[in-house]
């Protein structure tokens, strides 16, 4: 069976993505067949088109970290979705395609109140957030977190959650617009980090406490920033490395104020993880989502063919939010 993807001949610059004629994939054990509606784009796409971010073993090599769709085909033994049912899905790759297969673990039910395209812009940002935020950051009740590029997928899906939960965001950002639209989302301070101290920032947003968690997809370049903005006892999870893989910190300050620092992907976890954590986030906001409470900030759907532009608007940073390509 064919279908139309988005495929590389060569890994490359926004034009080597190419709408073609690919093999649908095959149904494994446990998995779910989706008819997929929409995909969301994730900065690591931008990587891994250039070949620098390679599928894990197994995954599939189309682009593609998240979908929304429908159920067309369920392996033996799955019997917690029925064909028909309305889906998005965290995946491992090949959600730039018409047909999507996926661990039955890895998908939620799509709330009736989102559309396939708000759906496709969720499942990745959603998970990632509550996995770093809360599971492994364990923010406190009404504790306070510190994200960078608070107008990215990350970003507005951590003022999301965290607001949601009774806790505090402080967020960084890189223009005016961008640091008053984290304010209209809930973001309780903001600071351009172009121009401001956002160590101060957070120092004057929590009485010279620091935060309990920083979300941080930037790595080297802030790491020794980021260690004195944390309270004592906080942790810093990166996510990402925008900023460089490299630092020189005085090791005291981690044991004097007991920090944690923690990396972590989402996307190398096995299939049994990745389930738990949709267990363990539906529990928490399960209700929220399926009452179309809990919704991304989109900023443009794109036809699927218009993937390189997605892309290039992705890397020049002009948009807030999310950006997602609509598959049919
Ligand atoms: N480890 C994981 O499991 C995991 C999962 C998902 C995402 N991530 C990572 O999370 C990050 C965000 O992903 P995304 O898809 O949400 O990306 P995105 O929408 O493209 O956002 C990237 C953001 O980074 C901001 N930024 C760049 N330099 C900055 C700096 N020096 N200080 C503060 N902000 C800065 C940009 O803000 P301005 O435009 O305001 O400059 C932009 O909003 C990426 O690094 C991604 O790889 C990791």
């Amino acid at each position: 069976m064919t279908m139309k993807a988005i495929m590389i001949d060569q890994p490359g610059d926004e034009d080597c993505m190419q709408l073609s004629d690919a093999t649908s994939p095959e149904l494994g054990p446990g998995m779910v067949r989706i008819r997929n509606f929409a995909s969301g784009i994730n900065r690591a796409d931008l990587l891994q088109r250039q070949g620098f971010y390679p599928p894990p073993a197994g995954a599939s090599p189309i682009l593609g970290l998240e979908c929304a769709g429908e159920i067309a085909e369920l392996a033996s033994g799955v019997t917690n979705f029925t064909i028909g049912d309305r889906v998005m899905a965290l995946l491992s790759g090949g959600g730039y395609a018409e047909n999507v297969v996926v661990d039955a673990g890895s998908v939620i039910p799509l709330p009736d109140a989102l559309s396939f395209e708000e759906g496709a812009g969720l499942t990745e940002t959603l998970l990632t957030v509550f996995l770093n935020v809360f599971q492994l950051g364990e923010l406190p009740e009404g504790g306070s977190v510190l994200v960078h590029g608070g107008g990215s997928g990350i970003g507005t899906t951590t003022i999301e959650l965290v607001k949601r939960a009774g806790g505090r965001v402080i967020a960084t950002a890189g223009s005016a617009e961008k640091c008053k639209r984290c304010l209209e989302l809930g973001a309780d301070a903001v600071a351009n980090y172009r121009e401001d101290d956002w160590v101060e920032t957070v120092r004057a947003a929590t009485d010279g406490r620091g935060v309990d968690v920083i979300l941080d997809s930037i790595g080297g370049s802030y790491l020794e920033q980021n260690l004195s903005a944390l309270a004592i006892d906080g942790s810093l999870v990166l996510i990402g490395l925008m900023g460089g893989a490299k630092a020189e910190i005085s090791l005291g300050a981690l044991l004097m104020r007991r920090l944690k620092v923690m990396g972590s992907t989402l996307r190398t976890r096995s299939n049994e993880q990745k389930a738990a954590i949709v267990r363990a986030f539906l529990e928490q906001f399960g209700e929220d989502l399926a009452a179309g409470e809990i919704r991304p900030t989109l900023h443009e759907v794109f036809a699927l063919e218009d993937a390189p532009d997605a892309h290039r608007m992705m890397k020049a940073s002009t948009h807030f939010g999310k950006l997602v390509l609509r598959v049919r």
